[in-house]
């Protein structure tokens, strides 16, 4: 059981987290802010790939191991910024181990940082017992990073805003995806740098529209619809993800988009049987193929 607020914690004591990563559906950029971020719409939808974290209650502060040589465990990692966040904004001392055990790629436009960032907030508001409300804690991801309300509440949402302002959907749409990662990295910041909005062209996606295929579950009209602006960008800087998309399409997927600011392109499939056909004809490709489907969840509590 969760400790009640400013107790002794019992050593020992463990919560676990699986944290999702997401794909965008589409990515609307409609403008640049003062603040120097880009105003957005976008259509994200939480994917069955997750990373997990283990949280041990300690005296005092914050301890973050991984298993994934390329994860900085130290400061800067969001993990640590996340549960330094809480314990500011609250004015806690409690202290936590927090071991993190990566699948989700690094870099890849999956939002594996951001999930994280909330699979943080939500396993020590259960660790420390601060019995914080959605509401709460979305105020201390808003300041972590544009996609971590997102990763908070998961399923299928539009983000408005910087991608902090998050409306989740009443239903969730219902299908297989095909995931290429090539072996490099992009920034998303060097991305949002790079991007002209003059010459998007038709890479801008019909959002309302998205929204009503999610929401009937019509799988046609939701590969049809796959839109994202910074492909402008990302594609141009990296012509090997227009070949993988290509691919993509090549060995069946239905519609294919790259996520959020790249390097991850996806393909979608009506079921597990086509997605693992598709999986198959991309062997021999520069990246790293996963096969996963839509999730409804951002963050789920593992029973120990
Ligand atoms: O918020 P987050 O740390 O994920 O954003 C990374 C970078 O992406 C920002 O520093 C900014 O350069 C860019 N960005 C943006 N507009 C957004 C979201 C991100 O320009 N809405």
């Amino acid at each position: 059981m969760p400790q009640e607020p400013g107790a002794q914690m019992a050593s020992g004591y463990t919560v676990k987290v699986r944290a999702y990563a997401k794909v965008n559906l589409t990515l609307d950029v409609l403008g640049k802010r003062p603040d120097g971020y880009h105003e957005l719409e976008s259509i994200m939808q939480s994917i069955g790939l997750y990373d997990t974290l283990e949280f041990r209650s300690a005296s005092d502060g914050i301890r973050l191991s991984c298993n994934h040589p390329e994860v900085p465990a130290g400061e800067d990692n969001l993990i640590h910024k996340a549960a330094r966040a809480l314990q500011e904004s609250f004015g806690l001392a409690q202290g936590a181990e927090i071991r993190l055990e990566k699948a989700i790629p690094v870099a890849a436009g999956l939002a594996g940082g951001s999930a994280d960032a909330a699979g943080t907030l939500i396993g020590l508001n259960a660790l420390w017992g601060l019995h914080l409300s959605h509401r709460e804690l979305a105020e201390v991801a808003a300041g972590l990073g544009s996609d971590v309300n997102f990763c908070l509440t998961g399923g299928t949402a539009l983000a408005q805003g910087r991608g902090e302002r998050v409306t989740v959907l009443p239903a969730a749409p219902n299908f297989w995806l095909v995931l290429l990662k090539p072996r490099f990295g992009v920034s998303t910041a060097e991305v949002y740098r790079g991007l002209d909005l003059k010459s998007v062209g038709d890479l801008r996606p019909d959002t309302v529209a998205m929204l009503n295929a999610c929401v009937i579950n019509d799988f046609n009209a939701i590969a049809g619809g796959l839109r994202n602006v910074l492909e402008s960008v990302t594609l141009s800087r990296y012509p090997e993800l227009s070949e993988l998309k290509a691919a993509l399409r090549r060995a069946g997927a239905a519609g294919v988009l790259m996520s959020g600011s790249g390097p991850t392109v996806f393909g979608i499939a009506p079921d597990e049987e086509t997605a693992e056909e598709v999986a198959a004809a991309l062997m021999g490709f520069k990246a790293t193929c996963y096969v996963t489907r839509t999730h409804k969840k951002g963050v789920e509590m593992e029973r120990s």
